[in-house]
């Protein structure tokens, strides 16, 4: 088994490494004057069971563009098995046509990778559960809600005193599981997308908020429109305290400036997506999914179940 990077989320693949307790492989990426990119495994590889870490976060294109040509690399290298270690799937929230004439771009990243000479893939959180069947390779599809909640327990906030509000009707499964775990009230809050880019929040559904801490469950937060119009309902509605959570932090666009001025207690996400200064927001924690993910690549190359990686943090 051989580890090795792209050039997305180096802190992350550094991380993997660690819990692996073996070093990554040696991989020159360089960049021709005109933006073309060119790699060259420096490590012999044929024959090996190969782990290709790169999320496809931004810059978007350049980083999909980097691991469809390493593929393609280690593919003419010999390697034996070349699975895609895919943290956070971009392009993801193109998953169906949900209007004339628009991209199915999930489906078409799928193929790419796939015709790359990908042979399996593990991801996290993909948007919607369903991009796993556009793949007609193994999909090991990870949850990082095991991470999040460890957390969450940790702050030892009263049952009684805890409301899990999912920001949309698309993430109530999501929070549904949160509240297992967790325990407390659920609630819902009512968004609608105004445009490709807005959102409004009617009204929140379920358990009340008032005087309590919410903690509100995303998939992503993207330029942080939805989770900080949800947030804002919630502590209008009376909440004590918010907490916002989400396992990819895209943080794009204005998503800074929302998430400084909202009015939250602390924004926790995950290190599926490295955070530049720039990009950083006050009150943030950061927690790995390096453990996580480097435990499923252990047990894939050994043939073992991942199925436990579901169920215990530890
Ligand atoms: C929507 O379906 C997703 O789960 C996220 O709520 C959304 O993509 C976040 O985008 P933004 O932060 O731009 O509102």
């Amino acid at each position: 088994m051989k580890i090795f990077t792209g050039r997305a989320n180096p802190a992350l693949a550094k991380g993997i490494s660690d819990y692996l307790r073996q070093p990554l492989g040696k991989l020159a990426i360089t960049n021709f004057p005109d933006g073309e990119i060119f790699c060259k495994i420096e490590d012999n590889v044929r024959g090996h069971d190969i782990f290709l870490i790169q999320s496809t976060c931004q810059p978007v294109n350049e980083s999909l563009m980097e691991l469809l040509i390493l593929i393609e690399c280690f593919r003419r290298a010999s390697a034996k098995r070349i699975t895609c270690v895919i943290p956070y799937y971009g392009y993801a929230r193109q998953d169906r046509k949900d209007d004339g004439r628009v991209p199915l771009t999930a489906k078409l990243v799928a193929n790419l990778l796939t015709e790359a000479g990908a042979d399996r893939v593990i991801s996290m959180d993909l948007h919607a559960a369903q991009i796993e069947g556009f793949f007609n390779i193994p999909v090991d599809h990870l949850n990082a809600g095991i991470v999040l909640d460890k957390y969450f327990k940790s702050l030892q906030i009263p049952e009684e005193e805890l409301v899990i509000v999912s920001p949309d009707a698309g993430s109530a499964k999501r929070s549904l599981k949160h509240q297992h775990v967790l325990g407390g009230g659920l609630a819902i809050v009512d968004k609608r997308r105004s445009s490709a880019t807005d959102t409004v929040q009617a009204n929140i559904t379920g358990d009340s908020v008032e005087g309590k801490t919410a903690i509100l469950f995303d998939d992503m937060i993207s330029t942080a429109g939805s989770i900080c119009g949800a947030a804002k309902m919630v502590k209008d509605a009376g909440a004590a305290k918010v907490y916002i959570a989400a396992t990819h932090a895209v943080l794009c666009g204005p998503a800074v400036e929302k998430l400084n001025a909202a009015p939250i207690e602390e924004i926790v996400v995950t290190d599926t997506i490295p955070l530049t200064p720039e990009r950083t927001p006050n009150k943030i924690k950061v927690l790995s999914v390096a453990p996580l993910l480097g435990e499923a690549i252990r047990r894939i190359h050994f043939n073992e179940s991942i199925s436990c990686l579901f169920k215990d943090p530890e």
